[in-house]
């Protein structure tokens, strides 16, 4: 990778990334993303948000939201993402993403919103009746990483799209208003071994906090016995485990759960195979079970510990948040001399 994501932004690398405090954090968000948050610290300025201003373009309990929030940041840190290596910090608490999101809706298209396809997933046949945030959602992640200059965003496959507008909003924005270069091209981080975790259930599926049957996932809170359990009753096949990854093709549960072994030991599927090819999954399930359980317990513990003091935790988001501000307020200024605005305290 190189510094530099188009041919005229030359300023510095930097990664954003965000998550939604929607509760119930599972294996799921643990290899798909905080895995890859943990590794981008080495060589990367990060920053970690909390995106409370997306989590209310669905109906959401007022009461819930911020604890949600704690528990999301609390989630980051017991999986290995340092506080102050990296930039952790609540959405709302840096008003810079609503400002930008405004002046983004003035330059993001109608068309190129109506295609989004996790719009039309999630209102299905509703979409007269969803708020007019859930159809903006995408310009608001674009102007969450957009803030900060943000050229690198470790996501899902499913946020690619996403990230296409983000580009296009650059894009335009830079040209429209004839800064070329003030914007990176943000680019999505996909790859990794954790990209894609099923539901236990359904291998076409996602694991997903809002599948309504909690058999379909591993929460990070849950207990040996309840992986255990899960895991036993997990979809599978009546063949034995293959020898090769080609072997999976069309066995999307097995590739599954040959796909959570080796992203929680490190090794590839293949390697995996090598060792497992052939037998069944009665002696595959305990082992991967034991597996799980070894390294979701201590991020569940160090959870727990952080949860029990949170007036400490809400330190650490504002700290993280004003690191966040010292950033985005220069971003900002330019913003505003570029489009023409007065802002505030002028
Ligand atoms: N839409 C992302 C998701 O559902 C969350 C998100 C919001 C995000 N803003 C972001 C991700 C900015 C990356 C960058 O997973």
């Amino acid at each position: 990778m190189t510094d530099v994501t188009s041919p005229a932004y030359t300023g510095p690398r930097r990664v954003f990334s965000g998550m939604q405090p929607t509760g119930g954090l599972h294996l799921g968000n643990y290899l798909g993303a905080l895995v890859k948050f943990v590794r981008l610290q080495d060589d990367n300025e990060c920053l970690y948000c909390i995106v409370d201003l997306h989590a209310i373009t669905v109906d959401h309990d007022p009461k819930t939201l911020q604890q949600q929030c704690r528990e999301v940041a609390a989630a980051y840190i017991a999986a290995g993402v340092d506080p102050e290596r990296s930039i952790i910090f609540v959405q709302s608490a840096v008003l810079a993403h609503t400002e930008l999101a405004w002046i983004f809706n003035c330059v993001a298209r109608m068309g190129w919103l109506q295609r989004m396809t996790q719009f039309k997933d999630k209102a299905g046949k509703n979409a007269e009746r969803m708020s007019v945030g859930l159809f903006d959602y995408p310009v608001l992640q674009a102007a969450d990483i957009l803030a900060y200059k943000g050229t690198h965003v470790p996501v899902g496959e499913d946020q690619k799209q996403h990230l296409e507008l983000s580009r296009d909003i650059a894009a335009k924005f830079n040209n429209d208003f004839n800064a070329p270069g003030f914007f990176p091209l943000p680019e999505p981080l996909i790859q990794g071994p954790g990209a894609r975790i099923m539901s236990l259930r359904d291998g076409k599926k996602k694991m997903s906090k809002s599948d309504p049957s909690d058999m379909s996932r591993i929460n990070l809170t849950d207990d040996a016995d309840a992986i255990a359990n899960k895991l036993k009753r997990a979809t599978t096949d009546s063949l034995p485990i293959p020898d090769t990854v080609e072997a999976l093709e069309g066995r999307a549960e097995v590739e599954n759960l040959v796909g959570i072994y080796a992203a929680l030991s490190g090794e590839t599927p293949a390697q995996v195979l090598g060792v497992w090819g052939g037998q069944g999954f009665a002696a595959f399930k305990p082992a991967l079970a034991d597996l799980a359980a070894a390294k979701l317990a201590p991020i569940a513990d160090e959870m727990r510990r952080l949860l029990a003091d949170p007036a400490a935790l809400d330190r650490t988001l504002r700290h993280g948040a004003e690191r966040a501000h010292a950033i985005a307020a220069p971003i900002m200024d330019d913003v505003r001399r570029i489009v023409g605005l007065w802002g505030p305290g002028r």
